[in-house]
């Protein structure tokens, strides 16, 4: 979701902060600004649109002149994607950029009304520059009371004008999820920002500093970083970086080090990020295994994960949210199949709301690739408060969720920066179906010659990931045979099944063709009504003890006149007129049935990247979807 970046430093600011928001446009976004203090005085350009439109709105108006300065992508979530409702906002004396949601906006719009405010945008982030002027020319704490009745006039303050003040006063009164970054229009030389659910990340270079949504948007400059928690202040200035806490009182922070560089976050000469994500997975798949396998076997006991626990686990439960929940239904899958214990997989938004029966006995794993998704979040805090053991399952390292966790298996996919997710969801099942052999191992269920079996055919993965690479023009090819399409439906039963689901996902979110997943059995108790001549089903028919069960489910389409795309392994038969293009995975014999989703699913990211470019859309940023969804 929404973008934000910061500067402060000898460099053209405007350039820094418009090549860090590029480099969070990923996050999803509609119109973009940035606010540059040129002397003393603040200049803000934005605009409703892409980075294009402010590149052009730059060029046209002029750029701001200055070393000092806030940017913004904007997510439209109160008021529409407009130039007014664009951030920075400014009144008063303030001007900030804000990620997330005041939910009590409304009775703070009301209130300072009253005190003689006025608003042009229909956002609820104008109220936090406004109650920050409010706190900062002077006003205390005491005209507000607990309730909105009890407010009264305050006296203006003796106290002289002090920024981080204003900045603890106004979060005192912010509900909801923020980050925030601020100027102050009498300090031309600082930027403020502080956060609450939504993450900053304080870059530290030499003698210039920097504060965004996300690493890749100051790497290019500086590698040292540190991560603001919650309630948390931070004031750049050229002396230096203040960290300070909700009562003001100075702290002092960790300074880690980004452990991957600018190229790892670029396209390297492929046209769009999501098929260089894709091309990586044969690589992240085996560094993930790498960090998780031990002579030959998945051992967690270095996160606490040991056997024993494994052992006293009743039942499990995997929550997250769109890409990464589809992960962890394949994850049930080979649990429940391996360790025997049951697995229920739960989307984060409804499993924080629906009062769900977990205790101590159970392992709540929360996947997720940012660590920042604010249902999984809440998630994970309501499974702690039910005294449940929590795994992160967790692409970035030091992300609200991998710190919040009592273990976290940090997934080593690294910057996934397309929107739709690939090599994130990769390594995820590849770290789940390592799970499940040492759960069935700890249970007795499985000898540890057979995890190691399983394991090593897990690393042959990579290698089948890659010949599935290598044979990328057959999914072009089918890609050429879906663009025109209306709608689609992915069938598959088991394994198949679940992949079908993130197949489907992939590509209606990145070619706006509406399609469904069904399991294949239960497509004619209703949806195969939807089936007309022409139709194309997907049918993933990998796995071999249902075969026969996929192959009669085909052949209801087809005499519906469905035109069936088959994704099977090599040299599997279906009689002559059952399928129209069989897309067949050259991935050997020895893989087993269980393991072939790894291989197969970048085939059906394949056809949704092909299918998305041959519409003329851009996969890397489909509409109306955000990389980050820091909000509920
Ligand atoms: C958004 C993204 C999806 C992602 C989901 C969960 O909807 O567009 O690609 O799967 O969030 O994100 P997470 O970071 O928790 O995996």
């Amino acid at each position: 979701m929404c973008g934000i970046v910061g500067y402060l430093g000898r460099r053209d600011c405007a350039d820094v902060l418009m090549d860090g928001l590029e480099k969070l446009e990923y996050r999803g976004y509609d119109s973009a600004g940035i606010a540059v203090f040129e002397g003393n005085s603040i200049r803000t350009v934005k605009t409703r649109g892409k980075l294009k439109c402010m590149a052009q709105k730059l060029a046209e108006d002029g750029k701001p002149e200055g070393f000092c300065g806030i940017g913004h992508t904007r997510w439209a979530t109160h008021g529409e994607p407009s130039d007014i409702n664009s951030h920075p906002h400014s009144n008063g004396r303030v001007t900030i950029v804000h990620n997330g949601i005041i939910e009590n906006y409304a009775e703070l719009k009301e209130f300072l009304t009253e005190k003689g405010y006025s608003f042009v945008s229909q956002t609820d982030s104008e109220i936090v520059a406004c109650l920050l002027d409010y706190y900062y020319t002077g006003h205390d704490r005491m005209s507000w009371g607990a309730s909105p009745e009890g407010r009264t006039d305050a006296p203006q303050s003796k106290l002289a004008p002090d920024p981080l003040r204003a900045i603890m006063e106004t979060v005192k009164e912010l509900h909801g999820s923020y980050a925030l970054g601020i100027l102050f229009k009498d300090f031309p030389d600082r930027v403020y920002a502080t956060r609450k659910g939504s993450p900053i990340i304080v870059g530290l270079g030499q003698e210039e500093y920097f504060i965004a949504s996300d690493i890749p948007a100051f790497l290019k400059y500086t590698k040292d970083y540190a991560l603001l928690d919650d309630d948390e202040i931070v004031c750049m200035e050229k002396s230096g970086v203040g960290f300070y806490d909700v009562h003001g009182i100075a702290v002092k922070k960790q300074i880690h080090t980004a452990d991957w560089d600018i190229e790892q976050a670029q396209k390297c000469g492929f046209p769009h990020y999501m098929l260089k994500e894709i091309h990586e997975q044969p690589e992240v798949v085996t560094k993930t295994l790498d960090s998780i396998v031990t002579d030959g076997v998945p051992d967690f006991s270095g996160i606490g994960l040991t056997d024993e626990l494994l052992r006293g686990v009743k039942r499990v439960f995997v929550v997250a949210c769109g890409t990464a929940m589809y992960a962890g239904i394949v994850g049930k899958y080979a649990v429940e199949k391996l360790a025997r214990v049951p697995v229920t997989t739960e989307i984060a938004s409804e499993f924080r709301y629906m009062d769900p029966i977990v205790g101590e006995d159970d392992l709540v794993i929360l996947v997720s690739q940012s660590g920042e998704t604010a249902d999984t979040i809440a998630s994970l805090e309501l499974a702690k408060s039910r005294g449940a053991r929590t795994l992160a399952v967790v692409n970035v390292k030091y992300s609200a969720i991998a710190r919040g966790s009592d273990m976290f298996i940090h997934t080593l996919a690294g910057p996934e920066i397309a929107v739709a997710s690939t090599k994130a969801y990769s390594v995820q099942i590849a770290v789940l179906y390592a799970l499940a052999f040492r759960f069935a191992y700890a249970r007795g269920i499985m000898p540890e010659s057979e995890m190691k079996r399983l394991t090593a055919q897990l690393y042959g993965t990579s290698k089948a990931i890659r010949d599935v690479i290598d044979n990328k023009d057959e999914c072009q090819f089918i890609a050429s045979q879906l663009m025109n399409a209306e709608k689609l439906f992915f069938i598959g039963r088991g394994f198949d099944y679940a992949l079908s689901l993130e197949g489907s996902l992939k590509l209606k979110e990145i070619t706006y063709i509406h399609s469904e997943a069904y399991a294949a059995g239960e497509l004619k108790h209703g949806t195969i009504s939807l089936i007309e001549r022409g139709v194309p089903v997907i049918t993933v028919a990998t796995q071999r003890h249902v075969l026969a069960k996929t192959v009669s489910n085909m052949e209801e389409v087809k005499a519906r006149g469905a035109t069936i795309i088959a994704v099977c392994r090599k040299g599997t038969e279906f009689a002559e007129g059952t399928v129209d293009i069989k897309l067949e995975l050259d991935i050997g014999d020895e893989l087993d049935d269980m393991l072939i989703p790894l291989p197969t699913v970048c085939a059906l990211q394949l056809i949704a990247y092909y299918t998305s470019v041959q519409r003329g859309i851009d996969p890397d940023k489909p509409r109306n979807l955000a990389k980050s969804v820091t909000t509920e």
